[in-house]
């Protein structure tokens, strides 16, 4: 797929506080996020539901794409990903991730926010969409993201989308623990400020019902699962390295757990799967 095949906006923007912010930590995630033994295991359980979801030869549009972990893995597997993000910094270190393992591979990385979404001019409507880990969190307005969708998602094409959950089990229970009850229960009134490197941003904890409302008229959810319920936040990962028998454990059971009612809902992340109908 070359960067010709869908017209994107070349005209400078103003840039989202939150891609500012992703842009002070780009350097330093792939260690602190992604080659983190959390981060890895809550990964694999999104990679099982995306090689279940997209084929060989599929076009597929990949929002907040950060430097480019899934990009890389599905276009490995011949999927053809077209991926943004509202970070300069993480778009272009995933360019230089890609130029490193093989610039023959199908994917393209562009700077742009979720919030513009809209301006993107595919020749051909994609197979499908995904968010992984939360960008999705950092957006206000859930029901134009599902509109925008709608004009680049094919029918019957197929979004996954990862979000931060509101009730997050092992945050409340950890944080309860260290007396921080602010802490514990900071994603529950539903949207917090986040301070990244001295910038602010707003993020959001939309429920499952919300979510679901917001896709409904275009999307209908057909399943979802915990992800991070029995592996805990990425913010324990020196515990999670000083206590490998139990992290293997956490692994095993979070196989168990993810797709447990009620359980589902109460972990770091949830992922979400949806199909395009009529709208
Ligand atoms: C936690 S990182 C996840 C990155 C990547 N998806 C991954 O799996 O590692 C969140 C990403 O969302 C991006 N992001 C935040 N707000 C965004 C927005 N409004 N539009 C597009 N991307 C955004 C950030 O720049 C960052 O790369």
């Amino acid at each position: 797929m070359s960067a010709e095949s869908t017209a994107f906006p070349l005209a400078d923007y103003p840039r989202t506080a939150s891609g500012s912010a992703f842009d002070r930590i780009a350097e330093d995630y792939d260690q602190i996020f992604t080659d983190s033994l959390i981060g890895r295991a809550q990964r694999d359980s999104v990679w099982k539901v995306l090689t279940k979801t997209f084929r060989e030869h599929d076009h597929v549009l990949e929002l907040n794409c950060g430097t480019g972990e899934d990009a890389i893995f599905l276009a490995g597997k011949g999927i053809s990903v077209f991926a943004c993000d509202a970070s300069r910094q993480m778009i272009a270190r995933a360019e230089q991730r890609l130029r490193h393992i093989s610039s023959q591979l199908p994917a393209v990385f562009c700077e742009l926010p979720i919030e513009r979404l809209r301006e993107l001019q595919p020749k051909t409507q994609f197979d499908g969409a995904f968010s992984n880990f939360s960008g999705l969190n950092c957006v206000a307005d859930l029901s134009e993201v599902a509109s925008s969708l709608s004009h680049l998602v094919k029918r019957d094409g197929r979004l996954v989308l990862c979000f931060s959950t509101r009730f997050c089990l092992i945050e409340i229970l950890h944080y309860l623990v260290l007396g921080q009850w602010r802490k514990a229960f900071r994603r529950c009134k539903g949207h917090t400020r986040v301070t990244l490197d001295d910038v602010q941003f707003t993020v959001y904890y939309p429920t499952i019902r919300q979510i679901r409302r917001s896709f409904a008229p275009y999307f209908s959810l057909y399943s979802y699962t915990g992800v991070g319920v029995a592996v805990p936040p990425s913010y324990l990962e020196r515990w999670a390295r000083r206590h490998p028998d139990v992290f293997r454990f956490l692994r095993r059971l979070e196989g168990l757990v993810a797709r447990l009612p009620i359980l589902r809902s109460t972990g770091d992340h949830v992922l979400l799967c949806f199909e395009r109908v009529s709208g």
